[in-house]
């Protein structure tokens, strides 16, 4: 690359906050070395765990780079890239070391956006590792919404979960995760429950196939609700943490499964042990997935043409605005960065 060419990127100035997000000039990462890719970066989309990094509560270092989802085309490859060559559509994955099989992290010490820089930025040059192909006919938003939310859902569900059609799926709230657990398990044949503060969000959780809907607010015991209406759910998407677990565990099913997602409403608290023992249920605790789940979720979402929903898209360097929608609810599914 030429020397002194620069790129865009938005960076996080100590000690956070949204106000304290910055769109500067970096110079550019230049050519892919041996095994990397340069990718040029066009679409990343918010998660709660993003939020967390803005604004301080998950503190990341001075200075970095924002956003844990990037998608965009691999402009140049280094000596011995195989997966990848130039013009392909790519989108990051959540853990660039956890290749393959049972997880290997415990923390975000690796994770883009968090403990490493993310993908707020114009260019990347990084591992091949750290990228996958996106689905085929994606546009690059669509595949940004994919590192985070939708392989969280994927392997609550599927590699987890072993979700089969006929299973009835409870989805807590109307984000990322929850919409994209949605969806895939329609498509999958299962019937789904889905709560929400919001009467106007559950109409469009029933307009993408949601059999039964909740207002959280007006049935503060939703999960006796969900036991009684149908002897309880085989799978609960719970991404509420202390707050909501008491009724996730009234929602399950005897035998069923719990995939402990979410901190929405605190990251410790009072677990109704002797219910949950009870249930003989299974209370599973996941991160995210591997880059070889998000290949087979990519697989997937080719075969079920599963379209993701993007409420909303703003500019990169709107972003502080963008989180400042996802702060007050508004939003249903995702809401994206486009650059
Ligand atoms: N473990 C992992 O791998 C992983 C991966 C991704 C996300 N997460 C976690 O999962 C949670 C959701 O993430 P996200 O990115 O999908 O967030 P998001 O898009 O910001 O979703 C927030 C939505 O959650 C719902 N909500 C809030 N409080 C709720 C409550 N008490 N009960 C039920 N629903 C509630 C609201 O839906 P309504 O407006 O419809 O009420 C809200 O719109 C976060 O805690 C995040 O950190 C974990």
């Amino acid at each position: 690359m030429p020397e002194g060419k620069t790129m865009k990127a938005i960076e996080l100035h100590a000690p956070g906050g949204l106000d304290h997000l910055r769109l500067v000039d970096r110079p550019d990462p230049g050519a892919p070395g041996a095994g990397q890719i340069r990718v040029r970066l066009h679409a990343s989309s918010l998660n709660y765990h993003d939020y967390g990094v803005v604004t301080g509560s998950a503190p990341s270092a001075d200075r970095r780079i924002p956003m844990s989802d990037g998608a965009g085309i691999i402009e140049a490859v280094g000596d011995g890239v195989t997966q990848f060559k130039p013009g392909d559509r790519v989108v990051s994955c959540f853990f660039p070391t956890w290749l393959d099989g049972p997880p290997t992290v415990s923390d975000f010490s690796s994770v883009p956006g968090d403990g490493v820089d993310g993908y707020a930025r114009e260019v990347a040059v990084c591992s091949e590792h750290a990228f996958t192909l996106a689905p085929r006919d994606y546009t690059h938003e669509q595949a940004a919404t994919l590192t985070t939310a939708g392989l969280t859902a994927w392997r609550a569900l599927v590699v987890n979960g072993k979700l089969k059609a006929g299973d009835v799926v409870l989805v807590l709230g109307t984000g990322g995760v929850s919409i994209f657990a949605l969806q895939i398990a329609r498509a999958m044949g299962a019937t789904v429950i889905v709560t929400s503060s919001s009467d106007q969000k559950l109409e469009r959780a029933r307009s993408l196939g949601a059999d039964i809907t909740i207002n959280y607010r007006q049935t503060p015991d939703w999960g006796k609700r969900v036991y009684e209406m149908c002897g309880g759910a085989d799978h609960v998407i719970e991404v509420g943490g202390p707050g909501t677990l008491p009724q996730s565990i009234a929602a399950v099913r005897v035998n069923g499964h719990i995939a402990l997602i979410g901190v929405l409403t605190g990251k410790a608290g009072d677990v109704p042990t002797a219910f949950l023992m009870a249930k003989q249920a299974r209370l599973q605790g996941l991160i995210v997935g591997s880059r070889r789940e998000q290949m087979e979720f990519v697989r997937a979402i080719e075969a079920i043409k599963l379209v993701p929903v993007v409420d909303r898209s703003f500019d990169l360097p709107q972003i502080a605005d963008a989180f400042r929608m996802q702060e007050s609810n508004a939003h249903f599914g995702k809401i994206c960065l486009s650059f």
